[in-house]
């Protein structure tokens, strides 16, 4: 039987892992300043950064493939007493939807590969909106680990990911890449 991304991480959420609540440096470093609007966490499992963006006066939806990611978020955001749309499907469906009729202030998203929608990503953005994305490349320690590369960006491969936005931060460092872009 075929093993897909939604089985992998409903067993991972299980196993609690991925279940921080803090929010990535670099999101808060981008999103504190922001005037509050549409936004998605994309591929957000367990929706730290949803749920901070919901306190923080965003009209935030959490799209994941995991329900076991998406439940966690839902008792989270449940207790804190705030409001997330919440989609179980994949980016590239909730991309599709965005750029149909919903289109977005800001998009993040961290720690998930998301290769096949990179050309599809800058059209859920409105003009004038953000995407922030952080993710491992394959120099990343954990990939001498043993760690499938399948989920591992190639060095410098996020910089020219998105010739359609403008690039306003780049870093990448010891296996981690960085972008914060803008849509013209
Ligand atoms: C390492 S977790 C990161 C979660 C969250 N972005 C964070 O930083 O806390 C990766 C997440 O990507 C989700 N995922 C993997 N492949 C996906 C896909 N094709 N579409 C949507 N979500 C996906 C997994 O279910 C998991 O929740």
């Amino acid at each position: 039987m075929m093993t897909t991304d939604r089985d992998r991480w409903n067993a991972k959420f299980l196993a609690g892992e991925a279940q921080s609540t803090e929010p990535d440096p670099l999101f808060v470093e981008v999103c504190a300043s922001l005037t509050p609007g549409r936004a998605l966490d994309l591929a957000g499992g367990a929706g730290r950064h949803a749920l901070w963006l919901a306190r923080h006066g965003w009209d935030a939806v959490l799209s994941d493939v995991s329900d076991e990611g998406l439940a966690i978020a839902t008792r989270r955001a449940a207790d804190a007493d705030v409001t997330l749309g919440i989609r179980r499907e994949s980016a590239g469906e909730t991309l599709a939807w965005a750029a149909q009729d919903h289109p977005l202030d800001l998009i993040v998203v961290f720690w998930c590969l998301l290769r096949e929608q990179f050309t599809a990503l800058p059209g859920a953005l409105r003009p004038g909106g953000m995407l922030v994305y952080k993710t491992y490349n394959s120099e990343h320690v954990r990939y001498t680990e043993g760690h499938s590369l399948s989920t591992a960006l190639d060095p410098g491969e996020l910089a020219i990911a998105f010739p359609a936005l403008k690039t306003t931060l780049y870093r990448e460092c010891e296996g981690v890449a960085e972008l914060v872009a803008r849509a013209e």
